[in-house]
């Protein structure tokens, strides 16, 4: 009988998240148990993300961590995967860095993980990093069996160059999985006990444009919402430019789609807007946001801001908190630009020094944390209906549901709420977290 086990240590976005699953279920098949702590692993999978450069410098760091390990333990099998190692020319210098790493993979051979991990059981150090996209594959495991809350993709890479990101370079171009097979995925997902799928994509309103689809991303969204046994549906990323009137009528119309839009803006200027090649204006993101609200008073809100790209002058950055202070955003990730070589802005003059950025994300963070507490402050003693999700980390003698809005909420009641819908009244708020009693 063998009892190795997998420690996967995921970073990035969601779309990290669920390729985590599939490297892990392929080891899951060969034999290896789950594990959460590193020490007791015989394989290790990093799965990297190379979004940001502070990205890049954490995942350095552990992968430096493991060398302890494996000098301890020489069978222990390092397996380093996804976007970082895809970038172009960067195997070499990382490889340099990190000669303790068994297996190097990027984010077009996920297919081929279970041969790799064969070839290092035979000892072997093995890199495999395809340089363009295959065909969408479909020959990678689902996600794990018996999870409440399940991401799966409808689309793989992005075609939209914004000038700061990496993206497009690291996971290829945009190409759509077809209606048929998201849906028995999902059919199959429920039957061993999913309630809420998030559909994944980075510009899911362009879904199946491109492959010449005959159904577009608000028919899509409908035929889910059709799915027995299924409570919740939601998405993510929207683009602006590609958001569809048809798409917000569909979630309009929808029974189990939530009436949450995660629509990054990105910069408040039309100046910084063009050079990042986001394709709309600061007036346009303004009427897609006022038909949302308009179509779906109770639609929630979220964004992604970008402080500090080349070019923005205060002036531009005033335009950036004028956008935070005019839309009822419930959320916003808030970063600041880091420059990834190869991509466009990476080469634009006027970058901006490091104190500037700091102290724009400073002042953007409080504006919105304000916001975020004065949404969360105009739910108290107001009831919303909750999927109980598991044990609160925080406090493992309450549980934690999230509204259809995707507001966490905490509250007290018993394990065997959990994957139930039920309805709780809000008591209190923090700018993270609502608590709540359930009715
Ligand atoms: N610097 C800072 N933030 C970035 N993002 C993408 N690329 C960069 C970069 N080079 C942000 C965008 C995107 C989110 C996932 O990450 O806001 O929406
Ligand atoms: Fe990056 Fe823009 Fe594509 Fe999003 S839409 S992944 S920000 S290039």
């Amino acid at each position: 009988m063998n009892n190795k086990k997998v420690c996967t240590i995921s970073y990035g976005c969601q779309m990290s998240e669920r390729d985590s699953e599939t490297l892990t279920a392929i080891s899951n098949n060969m034999g290896y148990s789950r594990t959460n702590d590193p020490a007791e692993a015989d394989l290790v999978i990093i799965n990297t993300c190379c979004v940001r450069e502070s990205a890049e410098n954490k995942i350095i760091g552990k992968i430096g961590q493991l060398k302890h390990m494996k000098d301890k333990k020489p069978s222990l099998i390092i397996a380093v995967a996804g976007c970082m190692v895809q970038q172009p020319g960067i195997l070499e210098k990382l490889q340099k860095r990190a000669p303790h790493v068994d297996i190097w993979t990027g984010t077009f051979d996920y297919h081929k993980f279970e041969e790799l991990l064969q070839t290092s059981q035979e000892g072997k150090k093995i890199a495999c990093i395809s340089e363009k996209e295959t065909e969408v594959s479909e020959a990678v495991p689902l996600a794990e069996k018996g999870k409440l809350r399940v991401n799966v993709n409808i689309m793989y890479g992005c075609d939209n160059y914004c000038a700061y990101c990496i993206v497009p370079y690291v996971r290829g171009r945009e190409r759509s999985r077809p209606k048929q097979i998201i849906l028995d995925e999902i059919k199959s997902l429920v039957d061993s006990g999913c309630r809420e799928v998030t559909l994944l994509g980075q510009n899911v309103n362009s879904y199946g444009k491109k492959d010449g689809f005959d159904y577009d991303f608000s028919d899509l969204l409908q035929e889910i919402d059709k799915i027995d046994g299924l409570f919740r549906v939601r998405f993510m990323t929207s683009h602006p430019k590609d958001l569809s009137d048809q798409l917000i009528a569909a979630v309009a119309g929808g029974e189990h789609l939530c009436e949450h839009f995660h629509l990054p803006f990105q910069a408040g200027s039309n100046h910084i807007l063009e050079a990042m090649n986001r394709n709309y204006t600061r007036e346009y993101y303004l009427e897609r946001v006022h038909r949302i609200l308009e179509e779906i008073p109770a639609a929630r809100l979220t964004t992604d801001i970008i402080v500090g790209f080349p070019g923005e002058t205060e002036e531009d950055f005033e335009q950036t908190l004028d956008l935070v202070r005019t839309v009822p955003f419930t959320q916003a990730f808030t970063f600041m630009y880091s420059k990834r070589s190869g991509t466009a802005a990476a080469g634009l003059p006027d970058q901006i020094p490091l104190e500037v950025k700091k102290r724009r994300l400073q002042k953007l963070m409080e504006v919105q944390n304000a916001r975020s507490l004065a949404w969360r402050n105009n739910m108290l003693d107001q009831h919303y209906e909750i999927l109980v999700e598991g044990q609160s980390k925080t406090n493992p003698e309450s549980l934690t549901g999230r509204t259809r809005g995707n507001e966490i909420v905490v509250f007290k009641g018993s394990e065997d709420l959990i994957g139930k819908l039920i309805n709780v009244r809000i008591d209190s708020a923090n700018s993270w977290t609502l608590f709540g009693t359930m009715m």
